[in-house]
């Protein structure tokens, strides 16, 4: 095995290399505090890897994100939205009948206990929805206890994923003050969603198979990627063998913040911004060029990615064949295409190798399927449910598991 060698303080010691699977290189330093005493100091840990995995794979500079060795683009075009949670929790795409089961298991799990129906009378009309998301996800712990046996922690998996749908529709409808709607077992995933989400009590909700299609690939493009903010606040919650609703709980407020998954709301408000102020955007690109500002361009830059974001390229054609199919014009998305392309031509965003990622786009989409900009991070957070699902299992399933 290859080694580095640190000499410190007159004593040296071998550090193992780790080759990952697509030849990325690591520095194993589990021994380094037992025999040197030093530890390492790594803000953000921008350089540190937390665990093996073999979820999913980045390479930022060349824009590639793989969800077990599949491509995104390849999943977005051609997969269901539950076809890749499969993926991506049990590690191989699912033959028909294995997606059938799944499906029917995921359907018999869609309905909250009775009870918890009257947490949402406790919320202000106003209370975020991603709020809401988080104490419901946390609460199902007091329904569906501790599960320490594998075939229990799956149940769990299978109610979380069907569970979180219901919670994310019936906090938008608590706030817009209208009646929940059921889960219908004989609807897709998605479409389930947008009838929980859109129908009314005295009116059925017509399924547009164009809107189903734009919500299925947004969904896979958010399910995993790698050890971000909320997928390493997952690990780190669950480390200490706390339930699988409290770690997922935990990784729905890491990513509620506007630098991770709340930026998806904050580039709609910034264009709203833009657009109320005579739509001159080139006030904003210098904002965010100025550190006295605060400001920064939301949903521009990215801690991996350092040429492009793969999902914002299939978002970007998307957010067009969306609004072109329902014909919808979004002015905002004028506004948008400006800023991207100023900002790509500016010196101090191509110096930080600053452009669009993931969160630029999506929230045009989800605007034209008319889903209000609050729930946006909650869409955010559906997406990303069964990544966090898949890091919480594999990290308990580690042979190296341990408290962080
Ligand atoms: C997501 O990690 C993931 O994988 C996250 C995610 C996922 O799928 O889980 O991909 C989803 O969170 C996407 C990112 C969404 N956030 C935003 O769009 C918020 C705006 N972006 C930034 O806050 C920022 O770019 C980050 C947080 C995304 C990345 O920050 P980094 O990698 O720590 O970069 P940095 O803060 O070190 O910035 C480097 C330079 C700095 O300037 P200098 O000090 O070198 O002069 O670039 C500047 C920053 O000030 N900069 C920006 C900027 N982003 C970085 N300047 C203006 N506008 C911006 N958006």
């Amino acid at each position: 095995m290859e080694s580095a060698t640190l000499t410190y303080n007159g004593k040296k010691i071998e550090l193992p290399i780790i080759i990952g699977s697509e030849g990325e290189v690591a520095l194993d330093i589990s021994k380094l505090r037992k025999e040197t005493g030093i530890i390492t100091l790594d803000p953000g840990y921008v350089n540190t890897g937390s665990c093996r995995s073999e979820i999913t794979f980045i390479d930022g500079e060349k824009g590639i994100l793989r969800y077990r060795g599949y491509p995104i683009e390849e999943l977005a075009e051609k997969c269901s939205y539950l076809e890749v949670c499969y993926l991506v929790i049990f590690g191989d795409l699912p033959t028909a009948d294995q997606l059938k089961a799944f499906e029917e298991r995921i359907s018999k799990h869609t309905l909250l206990h009775e009870d918890m129906k009257k947490f949402f009378e406790g919320y202000a009309t106003n209370a975020h929805p991603m709020t809401v998301l988080s104490t419901m996800v946390a609460s199902l712990t007091s329904y569906y206890p501790k599960a320490t046996v594998e075939e229990d922690m799956e149940k769990n998996m299978i109610r979380l994923l069907a569970k979180v749908k219901t919670i994310a529709a019936f906090s938008y409808k608590k706030s817009v003050g209208q009646a929940f709607i059921y889960p219908r077992n004989n609807m897709t995933y998605v479409e389930d969603f947008l009838n929980m989400m859109f129908a009314v009590k005295t009116e059925n909700y017509k399924i547009n198979p164009i809107i189903v299609k734009a919500l299925n690939k947004l969904l896979i493009l958010h399910v995993d990627h790698e050890q971000n903010c909320s997928t390493s606040t997952v690990r780190m919650c669950g480390s200490s063998e706390s339930t699988l609703f409290h770690a997922i709980s935990a990784g729905i407020d890491a990513l509620s913040g506007p630098l991770h998954g709340g930026a998806n709301q904050a580039v709609i408000e910034m264009l709203e911004m833009i657009q109320a102020d005579n739509g001159d955007y080139q006030k904003y690109i210098d904002m965010a060029k100025d550190k006295s500002t605060g400001f920064k361009l939301m949903g521009f830059g990215h801690r991996v990615y350092k040429n492009f974001d793969p999902r914002a390229l299939i978002l970007k054609e998307a957010t067009d064949e969306v609004l072109a199919a329902l014909n919808k014009k979004d002015p905002l998305l004028a506004i948008a295409k400006k800023l991207e392309t100023i900002a790509l031509e500016d010196e101090y965003f191509k110096e930080r190798k600053l452009f669009p990622n993931v969160d630029f786009y999506s929230g045009l989409i989800y605007r034209a399927l008319e889903i209000p900009k609050e729930m946006f991070t909650v869409m955010f957070a559906l997406g990303r449910m069964p990544g966090w699902i898949a890091h919480w299992r594999e990290s308990r399933i580690d042979p190296a598991f341990r408290i962080h």
